[in-house]
Order: structure tokens, then C-alpha cells, then sequence
């Protein structure tokens, strides 16, 4: 990608202004090719306009020379009035009149195919006059403001005829009504085919920029929708007919070759357009008069073969985001929930932690994407018994990706793995294919959760089990606490006589954000929550903790205010260790503090 020289462009603007510059003086000065002039109209043009656009699929438009110089629309249109006729016929009545192969030959061929008498495609004059003969309306004003319309809905603003080309057009296109009744006689065209021929000599002859062309194309790359107004053109589905044929067929006798050297949908016309469309990524107009002896703009095709090249755009260059689609995994030894859990607790899972694991997806999940993703969950160890797929990175998941997904669900499901899902919310066809499942049968339930946290700590509470239920049910003797390890009898009975009781009901608080630090919490039964006020006021939770543990440990170090409340989760006890108690029974006992605080650091980092 040859970068304009950063003395020739303002340092604001951005390096893609500043390639598409760029580009454009490279080509500026060619000057091969002739302006058309077998419509009278057209040879008007001023040979040496020279628009490039680029739109991007949130709305962005590059805008480089005459992007905003109208000019009629000629055989770009025939893309978006083919999409017009499969939205208002269907894909079997219009392919029955209008074939997908092809030609190799000009783009005003009269050539029909010798058994069906089909038009071999929508592009070429033939098939492009079958499909305005297909645009449904009341009358043909009526078929004609929908043209117009859709041109709009693809355009994101006004446009109008140009009435003198129309007319130019109109009254010199002789080749066109040969073919018009051509398509009569064949029976694609089943009524007088003048009405045809009118609207789709205006469809050509609709004013456009390079700018508009862009868009159009962005609109068509981003799967029907305008960019920019989010108003929907066309059907998804009829979205890759349009651009299967704009690839095979869209520059005529250069077809083969614009695949082989340029490799992305377009369509050109005699007025010296270039749409060119990359599929989820962006659209590009070009525009020059000059044609080439195909009829398709000498300038347009040359940018758009540097554009492939330079940016590396040829469609079938492999997809390098299906490699990087499993962002990370990691199983609990390594990555556990922010739950404070009491040093058994801990040693458990460092025996058991990778029996879970967690996958952090990315980007587009689809088949390619997916089939990596299922390989490596069906190379995991036998063992392993809970699955976590993290979404919250995950752009769209597609179809196919869906349904191999519920496949993988259901057979773990009969192998006694379990799987949990984070952000599912915001993936509503992968959620509606495994709502599916469950209310089929073949899943029992699905697992979902809102944060990974909660969701690592659902795999540990699975792994502990019994272990855990324990913990909650059955109260710790406060001498077993780990924060009093090492103490000797004495430093052992004289904390045992200072500890204060707390005997606390479900979602009674313990600790209230901003009250004074100055007690250290020693848990002993059930399972309490780290709480603090968000952004938005909402209570969030930071942390659970588990009998054994402690909290509010800060107390000992500084004479501060508690940064969040703690508040019991059921019924639970913890025991309450004042400060200025502890510090009194310190001055006869030197090492307590600090065997206090080496015990409360070991539990903080999780040594075992
Ligand atoms: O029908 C015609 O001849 C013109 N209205 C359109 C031809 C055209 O744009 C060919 N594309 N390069």
C-alpha cells in the first residue's frame, strides 16, 4: 500500500484520506480511452472528472476529485432493479425468465440462450431489460417511482431523471426495443414490452455522484442496509444473488479477467461509473468517463485493480479473522472466580481446577470459525467437566455456527460435561437455537450468566460440591480460622476472648461502605458479598466470600472508611476482631499483630 508522501497531505488527515489521494493523482493522468457517444447525451461528459469514494459500513465516506459531479447511472443500475425483481417475484420465477451464467460477450449482445431463450444474465442489456419487465406496480408510474425509490433507499437521499439523456436514450435505442421484442417473442417479456423499455431507459438515465455510488455499494456490502439512514434496501437473502451475479457478470467480456486480477463484486457503466462492493467491509465508487473498449471506465478499472492489490481486498484471500477466533482458554488453576475461599477450599480446586475451563471467543462465529472452536473442545481431556464460553467478544454468531453449537451441547450433555455460557443475551440466534434444544428435551437446562465471574464461580461451586455445601451449613470453630495459624495458646485464647459474634440473617449487612475501619471479620459460616455503588448508582457485585475467610483486613494497616459494604448472601456467622482491642493485647504479646498480618497476606494472594 504506497502511502502518499506525508509532506504532499495535511498531518490531520487521516492515511487513508491520504492513500486514496494518493491513488487518485497516480491515475489522473491517464488519459486511454473515449467518452460514449452512441447515446448522444453522454458524450457531453467532460473526460477528465475523476471521482473516488470509499464508504464505510458505520457511515464513513472518503470523498477524493469529483465525488460529488452528477452523472447518469447507466448499467449500475441493473444490480439494484435485479435485487427489485427478486424482492417482488421471488429467486424461481425470476431465474424460470432471467439465467446467472456469464456471457463473454458485449454487454448489448442480442443473444438469447437457444433452449429456454433466457437472457444468460441480469447484467447484460438482455437480462437487464427482463428484470424492469418483472418490477410489480399498479401502472407504470407506479413501477417507475419505486424504481426511483429504491435507488434512493440505496443512495440515502433525492435523485431525479436526467431528462435529456432519457430522452437522448429514448430516441436512439433501437438495439435495446430490438431486444425488448426479442424477449417478447420468447415469451420472457409476456406483454408489450414499450412499457419495459421506457422505465429501464429511465432507470439509467437517474442522476447519481460518485459519492451515491459508494454508498450503494456500501449498502449491498453491509447485507442491505444503508449505512448511513439504516434503512434496509434489499433482503439479506436477496443480497448474495445480487452480488453472486455483479462477480460472474458485472464487466461484461472482462469478467473473468476483473475476478482474476481485482476479485470483488462491481458493476460499470457507459457514463464511466465503477461500483464495487466488499462484502462486510465497505463499498467504493469510481467515476471517469473515459471507456475502455468493454464500455467500463479505463480510470475505474485501474483504481479498483490498485485497491485490490495495495489492500490486499481479492475475496477469495483466505479470511485470516477464522484463525483468531478462540481469543484464549484457561481452566480454573489459572483463572479463578474473585470468590474469597478458605485455604481448603483453595486446595481442593488446585487438585480439580482443570476439570473446568473457560474459551474467550471473538470476532464472527461462523462455520469456519466454529468447526476450529469444535475441534478443539473434543480434544480436550476426558476429565474435563465444565465448559465455559465466553461471548462477550463475539460479534455475531451465524447460523451453521449455531446449530454445530447445540450438537456439541447435547452430546457433552450425555457425556456428564456441562457447559455455561457469558453474554448469550446479546446473541439472540445462537440463544434461540438452544432455547430450541432445551424445550426439545435433548438439553436438561442451559446454564447463563451475566458476568464471568459469576460464571467461574458456578464452576467452582460445581467442582467443590459437597465440599462447599459444607462450608455454608457447618460453622468453622473460630480457633480453625486460618487467620489465627501459628498463634501460640496464649496469643490463641486472648484473640478467642476479644472476638465479638455476629450472627447475621440473609442480605443483613455486616460492613456499610464509608462506615470506620476498625475491625477485622473472620468468617466462619455461609457465604457472604462484596457490594459497591456503580456508576449508575446499582449495587455491584465484587466479590463472594466463603466460610474460613476473612475480610476487612484494612483495619489493622490504616485508620481509614470501608470502600464497599459486605452483606450476607443466607444466614451466616463471623467473628469481629477489633483494633484497638487487638492492639491493646499486643503490647504484652509482640508477635501477634504480625502473625495476624502474615496470615491475612498469605490468604489475600491465595498461598496454600
Ligand atoms: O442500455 C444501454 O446501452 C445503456 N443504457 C447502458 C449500457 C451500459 O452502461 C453498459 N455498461 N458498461
Amino acid at each position: 500500500m504506497r502511502v502518499a508522501s506525508a509532506a504532499a497531505a495535511a498531518p490531520s488527515a487521516s492515511p487513508v484520506e491520504r492513500y486514496l489521494s494518493a491513488l487518485h493523482a497516480r491515475f489522473a493522468s491517464l488519459d486511454d480511452g473515449a467518452v460514449a457517444t452512441y447515446i448522444p447525451e453522454l458524450s457531453k461528459a467532460d473526460p477528465s472528472w475523476f471521482g473516488i469514494c470509499l464508504a464505510t459500513l458505520d457511515g464513513h465516506v472518503y470523498e477524493v476529485g469529483d465525488a460529488r459531479v452528477p452523472f447518469t447511472i447507466q448499467s449500475v443500475s441493473k444490480p439494484f432493479v435485479y435485487g427489485l425483481a427478486l424482492e417482488d417475484r421471488g429467486k424461481a420465477a425470476v431465474l424460470e425468465r432471467i439465467g446467472v451464467e456469464p456471457t463473454g460477450e458485449a454487454f448489448n449482445e442480442i443473444s438469447l440462450e437457444r433452449d429456454s431463450g433466457r437472457p444468460r444474465n441480469p447484467l447484460i442489456n438482455a437480462g437487464a431489460i427482463a428484470a424492469t419487465s418483472l418490477v410489480a406496480g399498479r401502472s407504470l408510474e407506479d413501477r417507475w417511482a419505486r424504481i426511483l425509490a429504491l435507488f434512493e433507499l440505496y443512495s440515502g437521499r433525492q435523485l431525479a431523471l436526467d431528462e435529456a439523456v432519457y430522452r437522448s436514450e429514448r430516441d436512439t435505442g433501437h438495439r435495446n426495443r430490438a431486444i425488448g421484442h426479442m424477449l417478447r417473442n420468447f415469451g420472457i417479456v409476456r406483454e408489450d414490452p414499450e412499457p419495459a423499455l421506457d422505465l429501464y431507459f429511465r432507470q439509467c438515465s437517474i442522476d447519481v455522484t460518485c459519492r451515491d455510488l459508494a454508498l450503494m455499494a456500501a449498502t449491498l456490502a453491509a447485507g442491505g442496509v444503508n449505512p448511513v439512514t439504516r434503512e434496509r434496501a434489499l433482503s439479506a437473502d436477496n443480497v448474495d444473488e445480487v452480488l453472486s451475479v455483479m462477480t460472474t457478470c458485472g464487466m461484461y467480456d472482462y469478467a473473468g479477467e476483473w475476478l482474476y486480477r481485482v476479485g470483488f463484486p462491481a458493476k460499470s457503466g457507459v457514463s464511466g461509473g465503477i461500483l464495487a462492493v466488499l462484502p462486510g467491509q465497505f463499498g467504493v465508487g469510481v467515476f471517469s468517463p473515459r471507456l475502455d473498449a468493454r464500455g467500463n471506465s479505463v480510470r475505474g478499472v485501474a483504481v479498483c485493480s490498485a485497491l485490490s492489490d495495495e489492500l490486499e481486498l481479492h475475496t477469495l484471500r483466505a479470511p485470516r479473522a477464522a484463525l483468531s477466533v478462540v481469543r484464549a482458554r484457561l481452566d480454573l488453576r489459572a483463572s479463578g472466580s474473585e470468590r474469597a475461599r478458605s485455604e481448603g477450599e483453595r486446595e481442593a480446586l488446585a487438585r480439580v481446577g482443570h476439570q473446568a475451563v473457560v474459551y474467550q471467543l471473538q470476532g464472527d462465529l461462523t462455520f469456519t470459525g466454529m468447526e476450529r472452536v469444535v475441534r478443539q473442545l473434543l480434544a480436550e481431556r476426558d476429565d474435563l467437566r465444565f465448559v465455559v464460553l465466553d461471548l462477550e467478544r463475539v460479534h455475531e454468531v451465524a447460523a451453521p455456527a449455531a446449530k454445530i453449537m447445540c450438537e456439541i451441547l447435547v452430546g457433552a450433555a450425555q457425556q456428564g460435561r456441562a457447559y455455561a455460557f457469558v453474554g448469550l443475551s446479546r446473541q439472540a440466534r445462537l440463544a434461540r437455537a438452544l432455547g430450541e434444544t432445551v424445550a426439545e428435551g435433548a438439553l436438561s437446562h442451559l446454564a447463563q450468566f451475566a458476568e464471568l465471574d459469576a460464571a467461574l464461580e458456578w464452576c467452582e461451586s460445581e467442582l467443590l460440591g459437597k465440599r462447599e455445601a459444607a462450608a455454608d451449613a457447618d460453622e468453622l470453630p473460630l480457633a480453625e480460622h486460618e487467620t489465627l495459624r501459628g498463634l501460640d495458646r496464649d496469643e490463641l485464647r486472648c484473640v478467642l476472648a476479644l472476638a465479638q459474634r455476629r450472627e447475621l440473617a440473609p442480605r443483613q449487612f455486616v460492613v456499610r461502605e464509608g462506615a470506620p475501619a476498625d475491625e477485622v471479620f473472620l468468617l466462619v459460616r455461609g457465604r457472604l458479598s462484596v457490594l459497591a455503588a456503580g456508576p449508575d448508582g446499582q449495587q455491584r457485585r465484587l466479590a463472594t466470600l466463603s466460610a474460613g475467610t476473612c475480610f476487612g483486613e484494612s483495619a489493622l494497616v490504616e485508620h481509614g472508611t470501608r470502600s464497599a459494604c459486605v452483606r450476607a448472601d443466607g444466614p451466616a456467622v463471623c467473628w469481629a476482631l477489633p483494633r484497638s482491642a487487638l492492639e491493646a493485647a499486643s503490647v504484652e504479646r509482640p508477635r501477634l499483630m504480625s502473625a495476624l498480618l502474615a496470615n491475612l497476606l498469605r490468604s489475600s494472594l491465595g498461598v496454600v
